[in-house]
């Protein structure tokens, strides 16, 4: 029962304050399963996952973790932790089948339960309303290049909040736009898998409109105070070099991946510079009167999703200076250093610089840690326990890192590890294994791993 962890590398333990919030995250496809079950239906996910070749090993969310049949053994497990909040976000197909309409009362049951059981084992409920899982049918009416998914947005986080808003006091609206807007509109490696670069800027301001209007009206309909946020993934993006070119594409990855979101929330404008950029292609963003205000209508946390940090050339492996399609090249090099099994770099004191600049250049927003771990390949061990050295360190370099980032003046107010349980990772499907705790797909056990143990072990040791 209950053994402790055998590797414990120390954090800047006296940092972190009481009142920090410690947690762990999931989200609704990752885990749930049941995807045909109490009137959902089938979000782009579902679909994508049936497309040949878009995920590893053919691999999709029918099952998952089962959470949905076993979430009150997952809650229970949470509370075994020893943390204060859960990240989870909400089925958008599971409450508004279609996307249209009223609310399906036997999907909004399920968050339902699950936030009474929470409340029941002292873990303070973090909805997150949209993680992804897009209603099919509104990919079909266009999707977030299209204006009006914004407004079904609003419509269904609506929904959510009446149910929920008596016993939720954090609501986030969005997971990382950048990946629906950029990985699924314009790389195509996330659903629904679309080419168009032009349809991938109409979702970045649809995404940023839906959030907007979402909050407005979430605001007006309080029957008592909460608080909203938005996540965002962010990482750094140095110059590779000094050179001119180098530095350019630095700037442009930084416009696309963090400012062309920030800028909009915080300032109420889009990046001159990057309006220039897509100005030069023929490309603008599709705002219309009055939309910048309501994108920068206040919300009261920034939730940061990091993972690693990034270098930036622009040139190819040729040296050259633009591609094919006469574009500027903007090529990610990453940084020297050991590497995940995603093959991402390890780089908590990037981590540290993300922080500090988030707080230099968007002041006086508080800022939550909603994610942040690691993929390895773990071995479940003869005695079944799973000794994830490689885990464990990386929580604690990066713990330390936002200790840091704290001591120079970051405002940070939580963090919550990435993942609970290994889980459905999307493109990679089942391979990538970034729970704390490990899931055996065959028998839907779940082990905490040794990450498990030392994160509840220095929780407490923080909290004693
Ligand atoms: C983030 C996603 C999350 C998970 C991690 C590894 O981009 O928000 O669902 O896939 O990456």
């Amino acid at each position: 029962m209950n053994p402790t962890a055998r590797f414990a590398p120390s954090v800047a333990e006296v940092d972190f304050p009481p009142a920090f919030t410690w947690g762990v995250a999931t989200s609704s496809y990752q885990i749930e399963g049941a995807v045909a079950e109490d009137g959902r239906t089938p979000s782009i996910w579902d679909t994508f996952c049936r497309v040949p070749g878009a995920v590893a090993n053919g691999d999709h969310g029918d099952v998952a973790c089962d959470h949905y049949h076993r979430m009150p053994q997952d809650v229970a497990l949470i509370k075994s932790l020893g943390v204060d909040a859960y990240r989870f976000s909400v089925a958008w197909p599971r409450v508004q089948p279609g996307g249209r309409g009223p609310a399906n009362p036997a999907g909004l049951a399920f968050y339902d339960r699950l936030v009474d059981e929470l409340l029941a084992a002292d873990v303070d409920p973090w909805v997150t309303l949209y993680h992804w899982d897009l209603p099919q049918e509104l990919e079909d009416a266009g999707g977030w290049p299209a204006r009006d998914t914004a407004y079904r947005f609003a419509d269904y986080a609506m929904l959510v909040f009446d149910k929920l808003q008596d016993r939720v006091d954090t609501f986030s609206t969005l997971n990382e736009p950048w990946c629906s807007a950029w990985l699924g509109y314009q790389v195509g490696v996330h659903a629904p898998g679309r080419r168009d670069h032009d349809a991938a800027i109409n979702a970045v301001h649809h995404l940023l409109l839906g959030h907007g209007l979402a909050t407005q009206a979430m605001r007006a309909a309080e029957t008592r105070p909460h608080t909203y946020g938005i996540t965002l993934n962010m990482g750094t993006a140095d110059p590779a070099s000094d050179s001119a070119a180098d530095r350019d594409a630095a700037r442009r990855a930084d416009g696309m991946g963090t400012r062309i979101y920030l800028d909009p929330l915080r300032y109420g404008r889009y990046p001159a510079d990057i309006v220039a950029d897509l100005a030069e292609r023929g490309s603008a963003f599709p705002v219309q009167e009055g939309d910048l205000d309501i994108i920068s209508t206040p919300f009261e946390w920034l939730g940061v999703n990091f993972y690693f940090g990034q270098n930036f050339a622009g040139t190819d492996e040729q040296g050259r200076t633009h591609d094919d399609n006469g574009e500027p090249v903007v090529r990610s090099v990453l940084p020297d250093t050991p590497r995940t099994a995603m093959d991402w770099p390890i780089t908590p004191e990037r981590f540290t610089q993300l922080l500090v600049r988030l707080h230099r250049d968007y002041p006086g927003l508080p800022l939550v840690i909603t994610e942040n771990g690691a993929a390895f390949a773990d071995e479940v061990a003869a005695d079944g326990t799973v000794r994830d050295d490689d885990r464990t360190e990386y929580l604690a370099t990066h713990l330390a890192a936002v200790a840091d980032a704290r001591a120079q003046g970051a405002d940070v107010r939580g963090y919550f590890a990435w993942s609970l349980l290994d889980n459905f990772e999307w493109a990679y499907g089942y391979a990538k294994r970034f729970g704390i705790v490990h899931v055996d797909y065959d028998t839907q056990t779940r082990t905490p791993k040794q990450s498990a143990l030392w994160l509840r072990d220095t929780i407490a040791r923080i909290r004693a």
